[in-house]
């Protein structure tokens, strides 16, 4: 705010300063400042382009070189002042760059707080995905342990939540280490996507300088693999488009989701109904009132915070559905989701290899569940196939026997050969060796099955790509 109440950055053609309601409520600096360190790092790649084109000269570059890098370092300790009435990130730095030197001044010619922004936000995105993609390695690493040891661990495989086929605790986690694979894909497309340089494209329509928008984008990093820079190829869509945002929003509810997932089966697993896993106290909490309680809630929030990071996508989705071209004051409400799926996200990845890296597998009780025939009634009539049955009939004499042995309350192989094949005269003395577990994996030896060299294969290819 200057000495008439006006504000600073724009207000030559205002006779009165802005309504204090109207500060409170159009201030971003209480959530964009965390985007300082990009937009230090944006200002100082735009000056290096004002100095070669002729804009600056030497000793006003090195004034707001030297006044930029000491501001990265009060931001860093926490000593810089943020005020509100300074609206936003940029003009806050921007006039605390000019307390500095006058040379601020000339900062920001060609550009606008549009590309600005744009600038700041690609930036925070490349650091964003890498993080998140280191936290989905450190997720991925504490399945794959778990999965290890207990590779030939047999559990009942589920569908509608009935007890389908046997897999295994190997195969049943490895189908999440292969999830997190593709969300680390994902944020590797999103960082590729947020590779690209707005600087140039000004409030809408460039600039009339000799603007060198090359070069800043190799100041900053903007290339591609043969360091040629990467350019935004239309100014209106530079500063208008929020794509990024959507996709870095759906990576994170794609990835939250596959957490939730597997949150839901980890707390039926704890669950005395299944009794296939012991959470370690340290990532479980008690009852106030009921003493023998522990709860898996450390599952129960993740499940909680994707419904939030979900709500985050929507958000986006339609501030930015009804948008003229281009920049609208709405875009300000952008950044609070981003920053807080991102946020959650990462404590959620956090949170799962914690509490995985002290999970325990009871396998007594896992062989338990896994040892119901019924579970092998598909490899009965498997069996029958190979006696040259077709399958939809085997599948009916299966059916069959499994409602005999139900009407004489006995368990599928505990039906006498007679009774078995007074359904099916074809079959053979030997069909209750199907209800052999391990027959039954030893079968299973293609691509995507869970026999056991299946299995041990495709956590030495995850091994490889982790370094674990
Ligand atoms: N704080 C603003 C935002 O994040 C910066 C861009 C402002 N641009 C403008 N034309 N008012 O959206």
């Amino acid at each position: 705010m200057s000495e008439n109440g006006k504000q600073v950055t724009w207000g030559g053609r205002f006779k009165d300063g802005p309504d204090s309601l109207m500060l409170a409520f159009g201030e971003s600096v209480s959530f964009d400042q965390r985007l300082a360190p990009y937009d230090l790092q944006g200002s100082l790649g735009h000056a290096s382009m004002l100095l070669a084109v002729g804009i600056l000269n030497q000793d006003e570059f090195n004034q707001i070189e030297n006044g930029l890098k000491e501001l990265a370092e009060e931001v860093k300790c926490g000593d810089f002042l943020w005020k509100m009435e300074l609206e936003d990130v940029h003009m806050n730095l921007e006039q605390a760059l000019r307390a500095k030197t006058e040379a601020a001044d000339k900062l920001h010619t060609g550009r606008s707080r549009n590309d600005q922004v744009a600038t700041d936000v690609r930036l925070f995105f490349k650091d964003a995905c890498s993080q998140l993609r280191e936290g989905i390695e450190q997720t991925m690493s504490s399945l794959l342990a778990l999965a290890k040891n207990h590779a030939t661990t047999p559990i009942p495989g589920y569908t509608h939540l009935q007890r389908a086929q046997p897999v295994t605790v190997g195969h049943h986690l490895l189908a999440y280490v292969e999830m997190l694979g593709r969300d680390h894909e994902r944020f590797s497309n999103v960082a590729n996507h947020a590779n690209v340089c707005p600087l140039g494209s000004g409030a809408i329509a460039g600039s009339t300088l000799p603007l060198d928008r090359a070069l800043v984008a190799k100041a900053l990093g903007f290339v591609d693999e043969q360091g040629e820079p990467r350019l935004t190829p239309n100014g209106m869509d530079a500063v208008a488009d929020r794509d990024l945002f959507v996709e870095f929003a759906s990576a994170c509810s794609l990835c939250s989701l596959h957490l939730s997932r597997l949150a839901e089966d980890l707390i039926l697993w704890n669950s005395s109904e299944f009794g296939y896993l012991r959470l370690p106290d340290a990532f479980t909490t008690g009852s106030s009132l009921m003493p023998q309680k522990k709860n898996p809630d450390c599952f129960e929030l993740i499940r909680g915070k994707t419904g939030r990071v979900i709500g985050n996508l929507t958000n986006l989705l339609v501030t930015i559905k009804g948008l003229p071209l281009t920049y609208n004051r709405d875009l300000q409400e952008d950044k609070p989701p981003v920053f807080d799926s991102f946020d959650q996200l990462s404590i959620c990845l956090a949170v799962t290899a914690g509490a995985l890296d002290g999970a325990q597998i009871n396998e007594e009780k896992c062989l338990e569940a896994a040892s119901d025939p019924l579970l092998l009634a598909t490899d009965l009539a498997d069996y029958l196939v190979e006696l040259g049955i077709p399958f939809r009939q085997a599948h009916h004499v299966v059916g069959a026997l499994v409602a005999r042995a139900e009407e004489s309350q006995i368990s599928l192989p505990e039906l006498s050969d007679e009774d078995a094949q007074s359904i099916c005269p074809q079959i053979g003395k030997d069909w209750r060796e199907v209800f052999d577990l391990s027959r039954a994996f030893a079968k299973r030896e293609k691509p995507g099955m869970p026999g056991p060299n299946q299995i041990s294969e495709r956590i030495k290819f995850w091994e490889g790509i982790l370094g674990s």
